[in-house]
């Protein structure tokens, strides 16, 4: 069976994914690397960067089932790039030649243009569809394989409010931002709808799944 899932998403304890003031410059806005340091401490990323070290525990386990099993990424508009990316013809994203995700992208967008391939197996498809009509577009192109929802927190919202979302990984970072773009608003009661379970990180992380219940 082929799941929608929400991989490491890193939120403050506020519950913002991403800060005020998004920009070229500044892809998280006022938050700067906060969100994502646990992150770079890990082996899982110091391999990704070619690069030794890094810490190998419960982060690093988290952080390893990002593309397992997936094979399509569904991603919003303001993930793919800065605020006002769509009048920039030779926009690719932020991650260069050969990105990180080696699958079939589909950007959420009401800006679209033709297809983009790139470099280790990504292309970049841009759709205008509900949330619905994407996914089935996302999961056609996984061939049975999972698809991860790749935020960020608005599309994510957005898929969690139309009961799209089987699985979900949410990082919280022990730090306050006091403003940006909530994973939350709007979702009251969302706790009922999954198992939940939370697990400490001796870094001060704690991930927090969310199980469709009954999946
Ligand atoms: N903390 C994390 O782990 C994490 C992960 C990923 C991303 N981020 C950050 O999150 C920020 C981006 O998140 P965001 O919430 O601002 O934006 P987003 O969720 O990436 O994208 C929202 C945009 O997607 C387009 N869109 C959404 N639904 C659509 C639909 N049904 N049909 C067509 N277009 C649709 C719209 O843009 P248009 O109308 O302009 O097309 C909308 O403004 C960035 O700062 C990124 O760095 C954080």
């Amino acid at each position: 069976m082929s799941l929608t899932r929400v991989q490491q998403i890193s939120i403050s304890l506020d519950g913002f994914a991403t800060g005020d003031g998004q920009s070229r410059d500044a892809p998280f806005g006022h938050a700067g690397e906060r969100l994502h340091e646990w992150m770079f401490a890990t082996r899982w990323w110091h391999e990704r960067e070619g690069e030794p070290g890094g810490t190998g525990g419960i982060d690093d386990t988290f952080l390893r089932q990002f593309a397992t099993g997936i094979g399509a990424e569904l991603m919003g508009a303001g993930k793919f790039g800065p605020p006002g990316w769509h009048e920039d013809p030779d926009w690719k994203g932020w991650w260069g030649a050969n990105p990180p995700f080696h699958t079939p992208v589909f950007i959420l967008t009401h800006h679209r243009r033709p297809p983009i391939e790139m470099d280790g197996g990504t292309t970049f498809h841009f759709i205008d569809a509900p949330p619905a009509k994407a996914l089935e577009a996302a999961r056609e192109a996984a061939g049975g394989q999972d698809v991860r929802i790749g935020g960020g927190p608005t599309i994510i919202r957005e898929f969690l409010a139309a009961r799209l979302i089987d699985h979900m990984h949410i990082a919280v970072v022990p730090i306050l931002l006091g403003r940006g773009v909530s994973i939350w608003q709007g979702l009251e009661g969302l706790e009922n709808d999954y198992d939940i379970e939370a697990t400490s990180s001796p870094s001060g992380v704690t991930h927090i799944t969310f199980t469709r219940a009954g999946l």
